[in-house]
């Protein structure tokens, strides 16, 4: 039903600079693995096998990533060091890895809009490789929000709770609750100041479209900071249609700045790494 994951990478990351100045901020290590190899994983997780990445200049290391290393391999061949590599060699061979650039950052969804050529006219998921979305109990986001896609069938947004001080970070909606922890958008703002925020239902970086927001972001005009967001098209889309919002189950990690890595970091090596080092 769904086959395919855009993963938007070509934004500046100016927040990390100067860690950013010559390498994406997607290559950034959690432990030993690059965030956007967790972003990967979690598509992947979910059954999906055709990752669409969009990238811009200086971000050649992501496709050097998911490509095969000839003479590092080579040389720890027969070494114990070849468990390390184990889990990116099987990314590179079940799934298939396809780019574009954005030649201009103009923001989000543009960056949605330049990968276009990549999906073509069918739904597809929508991963922000710096929100690291981790649930140790159980199904990973994007595995939740693809349950929600086979019975609803429209886009949807994973969404958190956020302290009101904060939605100016974010894209934040009000909506119906239809069911526990799911709403009916009816309304979506982007970073709101406090006050003028509908709620604390701030949308994090999951997303699952349907084809018709390419249309509707292509008549998008530039929103806040003279970029195209992806709320607008999706406000249209809730006018038009309906688009869900889902509070999901799990930790997301803002690793864009250095408080989320940070906790990321030591989250990831107190859970998942211990027994990889
Ligand atoms: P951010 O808002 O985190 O922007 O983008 P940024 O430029 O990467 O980082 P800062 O704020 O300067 O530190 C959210 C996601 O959208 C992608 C980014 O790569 C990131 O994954 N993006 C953003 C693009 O691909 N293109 C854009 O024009 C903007």
């Amino acid at each position: 039903m769904i086959r395919k994951c855009l993963f938007p990478a070509a934004g500046y990351g100016t927040r990390f600079l100067p860690a950013t100045k010559a390498m994406p901020k997607e290559m950034l290590p959690i432990v030993n693995k690059p965030l956007i190899q967790y972003a990967v994983e979690e598509a992947r997780d979910a059954g999906l096998q055709q990752m669409a990445i969009v990238t811009g200049r200086g971000k050649r290391a992501l496709e050097d990533h998911f490509d095969i290393s000839f003479e590092l391999e080579h040389q720890i061949r027969g070494t114990d060091k070849e468990r390390f590599l184990a889990g990116t060699r099987e990314l590179i061979d079940t799934c298939s890895f396809s780019y574009t650039r954005q030649v201009e950052m103009k923001g989000l969804g543009h960056a949605i809009l330049s990968g276009r050529s990549l999906i073509g006219d069918e739904p597809f998921a929508v991963v922000l490789a710096d929100d690291l979305c981790l649930n140790l109990e159980g199904d990973g986001v994007l595995a939740q929000m693809l349950k929600l896609y086979a019975k609803y069938r429209c886009s949807i947004v994973a969404i958190q709770e956020v302290p009101r001080e904060q939605t100016q970070k974010y894209g934040v909606i009000a909506g119906e609750l239809i069911h526990e922890g799911l709403y009916r958008v009816s309304n979506m703002v982007e970073k709101p100041r406090p006050e003028d925020a509908p709620s604390n239902l701030a949308i994090i970086g999951r997303y699952i479209l349907t084809p018709d927001i390419f249309d509707l972001i292509a008549d998008t005009e530039p929103g806040k900071g003279g970029e195209i967001q992806i709320t607008d098209a999706l406000m249209k889309q809730a006018r038009n249609g309906c688009v869900l919002a889902y509070k999901f189950k799990g930790r997301r990690f803002d690793c864009g700045g250095a408080e989320g890595y940070v906790a990321a970091t030591n989250f990831c090596f107190e859970h998942l790494h211990q027994h990889t080092l």
